[in-house]
This record gives C-alpha cells, structure tokens and sequence, in this order.
C-alpha cells in the first residue's frame, strides 16, 4: 500500500476506534444472559433495593451490614471475581456474573437471587459493571474449554491422588482436604483479610457450583483474589479429570466416585504411599 490511501485510512481507523469505545461503553452498562439483555438503569434500582446494605451504595462491599460479615462483601469497584468461567486475572462474562447472582456463595452471607426474575438478574449484573472502568476498556476474557469427561475409574482416582499430590494442593487444603495444610492458617485474601482453604468433608457443594465440570472449572481458572491459585498451566485436560475424580472421593457424599473409592480401598489401603510433605508418589 501507498502512504497516501494509508494516511486516509488512518483517518477512519480514527473514527472505528471511537466506535469501539462507545460499543465497550454500552457493553458496561448491558448485559447479555441467553436470549435477556439487561440494563444498567433499571438494574440500579434493584441493587438498591436487594444488594447495598452488604455491597455498598458505591460498589466498594462497604455496606452498613458488611461490619458483621465474614468472609467480606464483594467490591465491585476491583473488578476481581472468584466464580469465572474465563482465565485467571480476566473479567468474568456476562453469565458467569449471572450464575453467581442467582446460586449465591454458600457457606457465606451471600444469599442466592434466584428468586427475582431472570430480567432482573441480568439488569443488576449491567449495574455491578458500572462500579469499574476495567469494564469500559476490557472485554470478558475467552471461557477455558472444558473436553468431555474421562471416565471415573479406580485407575483415574489414583492418578488424580497423585496429581493431588504433585500440585501440592494438600499444602493448603490438607493431606485429607480438610483445609488443615501446613500454609492453610497464613493465607490472606487480596483485601489482606484471613481465608481458610475450602474443607472438602464439609459437603457437596463449592462456592463456583457442585457439579464435576464446576470443579473443574474452579481450580483451573482460580478463584481471584484469593490464595486459590489457577492450574490451567499445570495440568492437561486428562490430569484435570483424574484431580477431579479424586477429590470427590474427599467428599462425604454418594457419588459414583466415593462408591468406587470405598470398594477398592479396604483391600488396598496398604499399598497407598500417605498423601503429605513427606512423599513423592503415590
Ligand atoms: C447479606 C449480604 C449480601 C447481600 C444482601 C448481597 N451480597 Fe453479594 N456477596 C456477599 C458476600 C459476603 C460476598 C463474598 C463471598 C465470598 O467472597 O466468598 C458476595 C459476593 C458477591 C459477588 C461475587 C461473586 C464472585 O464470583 O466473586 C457478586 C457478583 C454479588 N455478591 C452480587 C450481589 C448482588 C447482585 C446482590 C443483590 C441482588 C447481592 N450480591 C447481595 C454478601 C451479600
Ligand atoms: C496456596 C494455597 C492453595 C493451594 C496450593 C490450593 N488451594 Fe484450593 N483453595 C485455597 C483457598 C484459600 C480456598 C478458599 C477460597 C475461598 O473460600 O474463597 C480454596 C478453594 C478451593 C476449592 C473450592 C472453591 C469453591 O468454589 O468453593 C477447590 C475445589 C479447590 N480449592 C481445589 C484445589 C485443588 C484441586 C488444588 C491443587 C491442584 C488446590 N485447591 C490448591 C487455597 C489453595
């Protein structure tokens, strides 16, 4: 190409990117859930209704209740989100917000929203975007894709036992995930608050969710803005599976996985190495 024609399309290329900040400017104050687009402006209302007395009239989790909370109200103003379908320090999408409005974060002050509309949800999640400029300049990061499940055997438990193992996650979550490890009682949130590795024998559900693919989703996007770290670069789809499949065998639950656990483990519980700081293996 020719400088001049170049010069010219500068001109217009000009013009393009003032139209794609004012489309990132819309996208801040929309939402996209499915088929339910939400709005910033009316979503105000209903976080002023439902979500200030914890989240605060300026998004910043300083609500008049949030002085008896622990763990604390999120602030929206970082922008920072434990529940993501998309890679470690990239904003969440649209759906992801969604999901965490309306299953709420158990074991917390934060309650589920499921029961307001779905028109609702989506307006209120357009209005948590307008707390941070972070929303203006960047899009939601590319989901991480999740390949089908591999099947649950005790060959994949095992293996997962290793990669429990090899990952370290008992240093934090304990040998048995009881959220007991050695680095469990100094870990700090992002706020500098204190925060406990999640304790697998408490139940079945986590904070992102409950099923197989949630829990695979959680440890390897991370939980931002806590110790929880992201996997995605440690592990292949095949490891993240097995990991999978062991850690619900921690569980106090019914799961096809348990169920093989406790047949295969009263024959075999001597061959297995101690999970912990002092082995390698298995
Ligand atoms: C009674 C207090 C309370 C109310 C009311 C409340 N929240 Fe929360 N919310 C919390 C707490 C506490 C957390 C942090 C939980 C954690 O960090 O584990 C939280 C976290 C969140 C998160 C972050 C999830 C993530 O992935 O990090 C979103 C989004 C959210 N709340 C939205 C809302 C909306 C929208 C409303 C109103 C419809 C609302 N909350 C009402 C207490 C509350
Ligand atoms: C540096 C410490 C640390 C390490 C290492 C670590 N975790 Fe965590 N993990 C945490 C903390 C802290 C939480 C609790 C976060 C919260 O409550 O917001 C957590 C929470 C979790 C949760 C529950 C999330 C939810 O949605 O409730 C799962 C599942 C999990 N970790 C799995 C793992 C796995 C698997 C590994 C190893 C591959 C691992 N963790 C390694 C600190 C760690």
């Amino acid at each position: 190409m020719s400088r001049i024609p170049l010069l010219a399309c500068a001109a217009e290329f000009g013009l393009l990117l003032s139209a794609t900040g004012l489309l990132a400017a819309q996208a801040q104050t929309m939402s996209r859930i499915g088929n339910v687009t939400g709005n910033a402006d009316a979503g105000k209302r209903e976080y002023r209704r439902y979500c200030v007395g914890c989240h605060g009239p300026a998004g910043d989790g300083l609500g008049e209740n949030a002085q008896w909370i622990d763990p604390k109200p999120r602030d929206f103003t970082a922008a920072v989100f434990k529940c993501r379908s998309t890679p470690t320090g990239s904003l969440p999408t649209d759906e992801d917000l969604f999901h965490s409005v309306s299953r709420g974060v158990v074991t917390t002050n934060m309650p589920s929203w499921e029961p307001l509309t779905r028109q609702a949800r989506a307006n209120v999640v357009a209005y948590i975007k307008t707390f941070s400029s972070r929303w203006a300049t960047q899009g939601p990061g590319t989901p991480i894709t999740i390949p089908a499940e591999t099947p649950a055997n005790i060959e994949s438990i095992l293996r997962g036992r290793d990669v429990f193992q090899k990952m370290e996650c008992w240093k934090c979550h304990g040998p048995a995930g009881h959220g007991d490890g050695p680095a469990a009682s100094t870990l700090t949130d992002s706020k500098d608050n204190p925060i406990r590795p999640y304790n697998f024998s408490t139940g079945s559900r986590f904070k992102c969710g409950e099923t197989n693919a949630d829990v695979y989703r959680i440890f390897m996007t991370g939980l931002d803005g806590t110790p929880m770290p992201s996997f995605a670069d440690l592990m292949q789809p095949n490891d993240a599976w097995d990991l999978v499949h062991f850690l619900r065998t921690l569980q106090p639950l019914q799961t096809p996985e348990a169920a093989i656990w406790q047949t295969w483990l009263p024959a075999h519980a001597k061959e297995l190495k101690p999970l912990g700081p002092d082995q390698g293996g298995r």
